[in-house]
């Protein structure tokens, strides 16, 4: 089961506390998700309950012009909060960010990114992919 929320528009907001709960917030839209840890449905691109897979599951424009295959750089986010909760960045992953804009300490690969635990996490999509943010519903 998947709910979603809206910071700041006065939206419809469903808060389902939960121990097993992930909530992710994606700037700078500001757009919080949340759902049952290990239960989100798979979306084909990256890897299972991965950053990508996630924004594709809530309508959240994340460029993955590879298909989640590591393979390009265009899934680049910072991890701002919740860096305790996804998986370590394997070398692959680490290679590929190597030839990625804007590289901070924060940075990974949201296709590589796996949600290994329930808690908040707060990731932010690199200025020069927002005009690509939108909702699809
Ligand atoms: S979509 Fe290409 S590396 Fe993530």
């Amino acid at each position: 089961m998947s709910e979603e929320k809206t910071h700041g528009s006065g939206a419809a907001t469903v808060d389902v506390p939960s121990e097993n709960t992930v909530e992710v917030t994606f700037l700078p839209e500001g757009k919080t998700v949340t759902f049952e840890h290990g239960k989100l449905p798979y979306k084909y691109h990256g890897k299972e309950e991965s950053l990508l897979d996630v924004a594709l599951n809530f309508g959240i424009r994340l460029d993955h012009a590879c298909g989640g295959n590591c393979a390009c750089t265009t899934c680049h986010v910072w991890v701002k909060e919740g860096a305790d909760l996804i998986s370590e960045m394997e070398d692959d992953e680490a290679d590929k960010l190597d030839m990625a804009a804007d590289l901070k300490l924060n940075s990974r690969l949201g296709c590589q990114t796996v949600i290994k635990k329930p808690g908040k996490l707060v990731v932010e999509i690199p200025a020069w992919n927002r005009n690509y943010i939108s909702e699809e519903h």
